[in-house]
């Protein structure tokens, strides 16, 4: 039902949304990271999908790549977009960062939670302080990081316990959530409640290839280890028909 052609989806979109009083719960729990070196292969994809399926993240590639603009016109044809920029420098730099992310309309956008508290708090005031807030998550510890890694760098525990220590940090300073792997989402959940956002990369349903992904789960799996939000690339965007891969997750998961 939805046509190829962006703009007309936008309209679709709206004539179906316009009828309701309000998208049922919080939506699709479906992120697809767009990573796509430029805008025009990026938009090709966007125009197969709708903003009823699937939510968008935008990262550094994309972005440096085609810009501000191009964001913005994502967040015009309807997506929630998630801004996947991990901002991480001085208190002052990332608060003025964010208040320009917030200034394109994003859904969410994330900060290093590494950046300490201080970093932290101001990220969240400049958010807060702004006309329509989006959802403000940190990043805790990379997953491509492990124990070793860690070690060189002065951080001597291990990464479960690092992880734990940084959400609860993100959380003390009045952010809505963290980046981090569905295996480490219960302990997270516990800890810190419902209404806390995990949002999880490494999510493969069932039959799909694993890629450079180490320890994968599926979207099923990872919601019920207490995930809100699933961030999902070449699962979807690999595939021949994304609308039916997406349609087939969002159905599962809606049976939960
Ligand atoms: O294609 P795939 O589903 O593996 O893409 C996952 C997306 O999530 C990519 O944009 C990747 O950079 C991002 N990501 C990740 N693992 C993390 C953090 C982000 O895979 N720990």
């Amino acid at each position: 039902m939805f046509a190829s052609n962006p703009m007309e989806n936008r309209e679709l979109w709206q004539q179906q949304v316009a009828g309701m009083s309000e998208i049922q719960d919080r939506g699709t729990r479906i992120i697809v990271a767009l990573d796509y070196p430029d805008a025009r292969s990026a938009m090709e994809f966007v125009s197969h999908v709708n903003p009823e399926q699937c939510r968008l993240k935008v990262g550094k590639e994309l972005f440096t790549s085609a810009g501000p603009d191009f964001v913005k016109s994502l967040a015009g044809l309807g997506f929630d977009v998630f801004l996947d920029l991990k901002y991480h420098d001085i208190p002052n730099t990332v608060a003025k960062a964010c208040r320009a992310a917030a200034g394109l309309d994003v859904w969410m956008l994330n900060v290093h939670a590494l950046g300490g508290r201080r970093m932290l708090e101001a990220a969240a005031e400049a958010v807060t302080a702004t006309a329509r807030p989006p959802i403000l998550v940190a990043v805790t510890i990379l997953t491509s990081m492990d124990t070793a890694d860690l070690k060189s760098i002065g951080l001597g525990k291990l990464p479960e316990e690092h992880v734990l220590q940084l959400a609860t940090l993100a959380s003390d300073c009045g952010l809505d959530g963290v980046v981090c792997s569905s295996r480490e989402a219960p302990r997270i959940r516990e800890q810190l409640g419902e209404e806390f956002l995990l949002v999880t990369p490494g999510i493969r349903p069932l039959g799909s290839q694993a890629d450079d992904q180490r320890r994968v789960m599926t979207p099923a799996d990872a919601v019920r280890n207490g995930s809100t939000y699933l961030v999902i690339g070449r699962p979807v965007t690999q595939a021949d028909d994304p609308a039916a891969v997406l349609l087939t997750i969002n159905s599962e998961l809606a049976a939960l």
